[in-house]
């Protein structure tokens, strides 16, 4: 329960555009009003240090251990999501294989969702199974039933996405953790498409939420972040193991301008989440699309979940669809958009597009529509909405005008 008086050094009084401006902003001794760059890899230590262990966690130590702009991210992304503790490291992935580096051991099973992003794909297909031995079973997480079936004695940890990527299909999260929970196992739900305040899935049951902090939170495409945000007694270990002993650290500069990054994160998510809507809406309508997934259109497979889980306040800032025609059709469509730009990446202030290829494994589960003509990713920017429109209607018209 929220208090009435706000004060920022308590965070839980604070609303969620409070937070994201004043969360985990710690004062040094310089007493700036903001968090200072600190590109120090060492800090001074007491008289007698030979008692302080190499491989404790704590600040003021190596920046390894824990730099102080690293403790600033951590403890407002802990704050924004609701968690005890978090842990940042130099990228999403490096925050996936943190979790399951540390939470999983050899002899152990895993249960993923069937559509999930392309190195979750890879560390469960490929390099977790074949270097150490841990099965992994993937199915469809809409599925409860599935999932319940999927679970073995020896299941440790399941692996969902809130809004996966890239087809926007959404986990009912609350009833994957209670099947999860009957089986003593972790629930780690990769929450990268759906951020904070927007969503929070620790409230929902999980057990540890991971993002890519280089999509959303940071917003602004110019650095690269992942984070684990979870109890004290499930991130400690992480930061331990891939921390301290595997060095998969973020740098002080990408946590310091992450944190910055991260101030406007309610106010970008609102403006973009709008626009998706009113993008999506828009292909919809035209009969030059051949399909849109968009969790705020009635249509979606899970929509009604979709309004459940998120509460009414928006679906998320990435759409998939395909224009009518070949895989070619969708590169011509990308090289006729002005404003949008061919990236890979998504949730940065500027709109991104890119054709994800039909190949590969993971693709089967994909909705037959995606396999036959290829998909666009569109993740939806700041920029002004009625510009985005009108770079996507013309796009269309000179795409088909073309033939
Ligand atoms: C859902 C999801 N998780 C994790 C990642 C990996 O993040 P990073 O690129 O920061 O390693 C991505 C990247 O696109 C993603 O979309």
């Amino acid at each position: 329960m929220r208090e009435a008086r706000p004060d920022k050094t308590r965070p839980h009084t604070l609303a969620p555009l409070s937070l994201s401006v004043h969360g985990g902003i710690r004062l040094d001794s310089t007493q700036a009003l903001r968090t200072p760059l600190v590109m120090s890899n060492s800090y001074q230590l007491p008289e007698d240090p030979s008692e302080i262990s190499w491989s404790a966690t704590s600040p003021g130590l190596y920046t390894r251990n824990s730099g102080l702009n690293q403790v600033a991210l951590e403890e407002k992304l802990a704050a924004l999501d609701g968690g005890e503790a978090a842990v940042a490291l130099a990228s999403g992935v490096a925050a996936l294989h943190a979790v399951f580096f540390t939470h999983v051991r050899a002899g152990d099973h895993v249960v993923v969702g069937d559509i999930t992003y392309e190195a979750t794909w890879r560390l469960w297909t490929e390099l977790l199974p074949g270097r150490y031995g841990i099965e992994a079973t993937f199915v469809d997480t809409t599925d409860e039933a599935a999932v319940r079936g999927a679970m073995r004695p020896n299941t440790r940890l399941v692996c969902i996405e809130a809004i996966a990527n890239p087809t926007t299909t959404i986990t009912d999260v609350a009833a994957i953790a209670r099947v999860v929970h009957e089986n003593d196992a972790i629930l780690m739900v990769d929450s990268t498409f759906s951020p904070p305040p927007f969503y929070r899935p620790l409230a929902d049951g999980a057990d540890l939420v991971v993002h890519s902090l280089s999509k959303y939170i940071n917003g602004h495409g110019d650095a690269m972040g992942g984070a684990v945000i979870g109890s004290h007694a499930l991130i400690e270990p992480i930061k331990a193991d891939a921390m301290v002993d595997v060095g998969g650290i973020i740098s002080p500069f990408n946590a310091w301008q992450i944190q910055r990054g991260s101030v406007t994160l309610p106010l970008r998510l609102r403006q973009q989440f709008d626009s998706a809507q009113a993008i999506a809406e828009r292909l919809a309508a035209d009969e030059r699309v051949e399909y849109v997934y968009y969790p705020g259109l009635p249509g979606h497979p899970q929509h009604e979940l979709a309004v459940r889980q998120f509460g009414g306040e928006g679906f998320g800032g990435t759409i998939a669809f395909a224009v009518r025609g070949t895989p070619d059709t969708q590169n011509r469509f990308v090289s006729e958009l002005r404003l949008i730009t061919s990236g890979f990446s998504l949730g940065h202030d500027d709109s991104l597009i890119v054709h994800v290829g039909t190949e590969g494994g993971r693709v089967a589960a994909y909705p037959e529509e995606f396999r036959r003509f290829g998909h666009l990713r569109l993740s939806v920017g700041i920029e002004d909405r009625a510009d985005l429109l009108a770079d996507i209607v013309a796009a269309l018209d000179r795409t088909f005008a073309e033939g």
